[in-house]
């Protein structure tokens, strides 16, 4: 497939223009409707992309795998754990051998704030393939396209005046990244919908991307707001999206986190909080969720939710990423 965006890395969505991610929200919408009519679609024929992961993954890696072998390619998985990364093999000397062995790199580095965007950035400055990410410490960009596309796909493209509540929500697991929430506001905000932000005092986003969610606010015409309780947010919401995050500065020390995040345990998204919304609301999570901590079952197996679709648009956004740049 030859396009206007051969060659270019998809790092954060605030890269890439509303053009550019209209672009690839069409590409996603013809490439599902290839997928469930089985008409072949290898525009990739023969080619290779490496999934490089820091992280564990279930969807991602998923869709990237699945995608590339539709699209007529292969995907080489590579854990970095059992790669020369973890004896400390630089990003620069990475992403120059592995883009001259393939055709796009693909990289999941989000448990350590600091870390993961600004290694990608690394690789994308020495590789002469594309960089995808596949979620850092600041942005979740193939979750937040594959959101925007379910969203489209409930309310059609003029998104103007429809509120999106994103909200941290508790969670006992592990300190989840803030990419997700960050990827929203920034993502939300320049396409039409307004966003009430909502998080106990100690959870606050970073501030870049605060700031970025800021401007595109101010720029596309549309609200972004910062409150401190779910209920705030959830009022007259059309979607919700309650998930959990890490405290910023203790990724270090999971245990002091766990023990604060324990005051706020009511932080559950339930029928009481889903009754304050609009009649049609969409309930969102990027999953997994902590099932009876983050959300009770009710309400993600309930009526509002389409957690199952945002998660299969992963497999059709992932392809048309890979698609359109490689
Ligand atoms: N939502 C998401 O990124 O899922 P995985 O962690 O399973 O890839």
């Amino acid at each position: 497939m030859e396009t206007s965006l051969k060659g270019k890395d998809y790092i954060s969505t605030q890269d890439w223009s509303d053009e550019q991610i209209d672009l690839a929200l069409e590409t996603a919408s013809d490439l599902k409707a290839k997928f469930k009519n089985d008409i072949p679609h290898r525009y990739l024929a023969d080619k290779t992309i490496f999934l490089f992961f820091f992280d564990k993954s279930t969807r991602t890696r998923n869709s990237f795998e699945a995608g590339i072998t539709q699209l007529g390619g292969h995907a080489h998985f590579i854990e970095a754990s059992t790669s020369q990364a973890a004896h400390g093999e630089s990003p620069k000397d990475m992403g120059i051998i592995l883009s001259s062995y393939g055709h796009a790199i693909a990289i999941r580095h989000d448990l350590v704030p600091g870390e993961g965007n600004a290694y990608m950035r690394e690789v994308a400055k020495w590789a002469d393939k594309p960089v995808i990410n596949m979620q850092c410490d600041v942005d979740h960009p193939c979750q937040t396209l594959a959101d925007l596309m379910t969203i489209r796909e409930k309310f059609g493209n003029d998104l103007r005046g429809k509120k999106i509540a994103v909200s941290w929500a508790y969670a006992p697991s592990y300190a989840k990244p803030m990419s997700v929430p960050q990827g929203l506001i920034m993502l939300m905000t320049r396409f039409g919908m307004d966003v009430s932000l909502a998080h106990p005092p100690e959870y606050a986003l970073m501030d870049e991307p605060l700031r970025i969610a800021k401007e595109n606010a101010a720029k596309a015409g549309t609200k972004f707001e910062i409150v401190d309780s779910m209920d705030a947010a959830f009022e007259n919401a059309d979607i919700v999206y309650p998930k959990s995050w890490g405290i910023e500065s203790l990724f270090h020390k999971p245990e002091e986190a766990l023990e604060i995040s324990k005051k706020y345990k009511d932080w559950i998204c339930d029928e009481r909080l889903m009754d304050l919304t609009r009649k049609d609301s969409l309930y969102m999570h990027c999953l997994p969720a902590d099932r009876g901590y983050e959300v009770t079952d009710s309400v993600i197996d309930g009526s509002h939710s389409v957690v199952h679709q945002e998660a299969e648009n992963r497999l059709h956004t992932a392809k048309a990423l890979m698609a359109l740049t490689m």
